[in-house]
């Protein structure tokens, strides 16, 4: 009997990159195959995200077409997950009565048996309004089907406890909960020992990873007497070291997943400004394997924006810790995410984010127009709201000022010769590899010979656009030491 088949589309974030891995190992521990296209497979798994309105829009379409497909093929079967699903429930309900399973962030791990139920009784629906089982709640600890050989995410943290006032990811993840130091390093030493070199480290506001495990676990004697408190804790390792802090910082969790034998790129995102140690940055500086990239997200230059924001910095002290950062840490890029609109953003608050964004000369950056967002504080502002036309051309002016400061920094690296790890065949050029630098810059290069994704060259910089670099190749490096070679095709 041939494999039924799935495939799986990701909206949103990493986070969501992460769980969707984590279903296609369940839905593979299960006996389905990947389907060679989307219209070919039997389960079709939508993994949303609900972070701006377009979000909705894009699911709801696939939605709408997905009813046709299952009208003429009524085997298929359709699994709805993520953010949205958490945040919408109702609404997917009622626009989406041909969805056989919706589930939600906290019970991403019970996929596969909801689907079993549903096949027996019909469309379900289960979501959790928090995590339930806390070892089920981390994506990388159970089964996951990797899409990539040489590199992978590990999830360091779910859930968020800040309050930025336009932001739904907190009420959709959940609070902030650490994955145990030792059971990280663990499974970090695991993913090397499979030929694993690079892993980002994932966590909505990453530096502040370990503040709830001090405080929750050590309350906790039961679970602590269970999993031995320390090694859980803390990883035996640290605990061990007199000079110990009273909690494993992130800067510790960095030196520690930097020091396993076969780990070679570290990455992680996002660190939240307000929450940038000095510690980060010194174990960015004084751990080789950490790359020279930091994604800081700015989110507005203006001071009263950024209150109203409720982010916690000013744009002044933005600007003093991304001035530490570059003076610590050698050749360092730096990308950021700005929204533009946020209710009540004057014109002179607006000046003042393009003047910060200049003056911050980010390699990248990622700019939203504000999108309001139902149950958010920011969403009840609706006396402040602007106008979509001056939203829409204050985007366009901001757009300019970051495409001329990514074009600067792209065009500064011609001439270097940078190391890369190849990612797959070009998107834009078939005949070219798509890889990485460890500024986490695109460079794509002609090569004679194929080289496997994970394949580490030095490349020599020819030339730069504000979102690439192309190169020609100078040496190969060292070949991928991953056993299964998945093919993939790569920005
Ligand atoms: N935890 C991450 C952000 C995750 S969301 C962090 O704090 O860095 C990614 C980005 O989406 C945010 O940085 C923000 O710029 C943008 N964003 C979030 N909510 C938004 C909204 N309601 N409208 C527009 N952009 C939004
Ligand atoms: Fe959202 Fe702010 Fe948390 Fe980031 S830090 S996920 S922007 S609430
Ligand atoms: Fe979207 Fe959820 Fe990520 S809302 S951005 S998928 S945490």
């Amino acid at each position: 009997m041939t494999p039924r088949t799935y495939a799986i589309r990701t909206f949103g974030c990493q986070m969501n990159e992460h769980d969707s891995e984590r279903i296609a190992g369940l839905l593979e521990a299960d006996g389905l195959v990947p389907a060679l296209g989307p219209d070919d497979a039997d389960v079709v798994v939508l993994n949303t995200c609900c972070i701006r309105e377009n979000a909705d829009n894009k699911l709801y379409g696939t939605l709408g077409r997905l009813k046709t497909a299952k009208e003429q093929r009524p085997g298929l079967e359709i699994i709805v997950s993520g953010c949205l699903a958490q945040n919408d429930r109702e609404e997917l309900q009622r626009r989406a009565g041909h969805v056989d399973v919706i589930l939600g962030t906290h019970n991403v791990h019970r996929a596969v048996d909801l689907l079993h139920q549903a096949r027996e009784s019909g469309p379900i629906m289960e979501i959790w309004d928090e995590a339930l089982e806390e070892a089920e709640s981390f994506p990388s600890a159970l089964a996951v089907r990797r899409e990539v050989g040489h590199a992978a995410w590990v999830s360091i943290q779910i859930g968020c406890d800040n309050t930025c006032t336009y932001c739904i990811v907190p009420s959709v993840r959940g609070r902030e909960l650490s994955r145990p130091f030792g059971e990280l390093v663990a499974e970090v030493q695991r993913l090397a020992a499979d030929g694993v070199h690079e892993i980002t480290l994932l966590g909505q506001n990453v530096n502040s990873y370990g503040r709830d495990l001090t405080l929750q676990r050590r309350q906790d004697a039961d679970h602590d007497a269970d999993h031995g408190a320390d090694a859980l804790i803390a990883g035996a390792q640290w605990a061990a070291d007199p000079a110990r802090r009273v909690r494993p910082l992130f800067a510790d969790l960095l030196a520690a997943v930097s020091a396993v034998e076969g780990i070679e790129r570290v990455r992680f995102t996002s660190p939240h400004p307000k929450d940038l140690r000095p510690e980060t940055i010194a174990a960015m500086a004084d751990n080789a394997a950490v790359c020279n990239h930091l994604h800081l997200p700015l989110q507005s230059g203006s001071d009263a924006i950024l209150t109203a924001m409720h982010r916690g910095y000013t744009a002044e002290r933005y600007l003093e810790k991304l001035a530490a950062a570059r003076a610590g840490i050698e050749d360092l890029a730096v990308s950021t995410d700005i929204i533009v609109g946020f209710p009540g953003e004057t014109d002179a608050d607006f000046e003042r984010t393009l003047e910060v964004a200049a003056e911050a000369e980010f390699d990248l950056a990622f700019t939203f127009i504000f999108s309001p967002r139902d149950g958010t504080v920011a969403a009840t502002y609706t006396d402040r709201f602007l106008d979509p036309d001056l939203v829409g051309r204050r985007y366009s002016r901001l757009h300019t000022v970051t495409e001329r400061s990514a074009l600067a920094k792209h065009r500064a690296r011609i001439g270097r010769i940078e190391e890369v790890v190849v990612e797959g065949v070009s998107k834009r050029n078939e005949s070219m590899l798509a890889s990485r630098t460890r500024q986490n810059k695109l460079l794509h290069f002609a090569s004679a010979a194929p080289l496997r994704p994970g394949t580490r060259a030095s490349v020599l910089v020819t030339d730069a656009g504000a979102h690439y670099l192309t190169g020609e190749l100078v040496e190969v490096l060292a070949a991928p030491r991953h056993r299964t070679r998945i093919p993939v095709t790569a920005g």
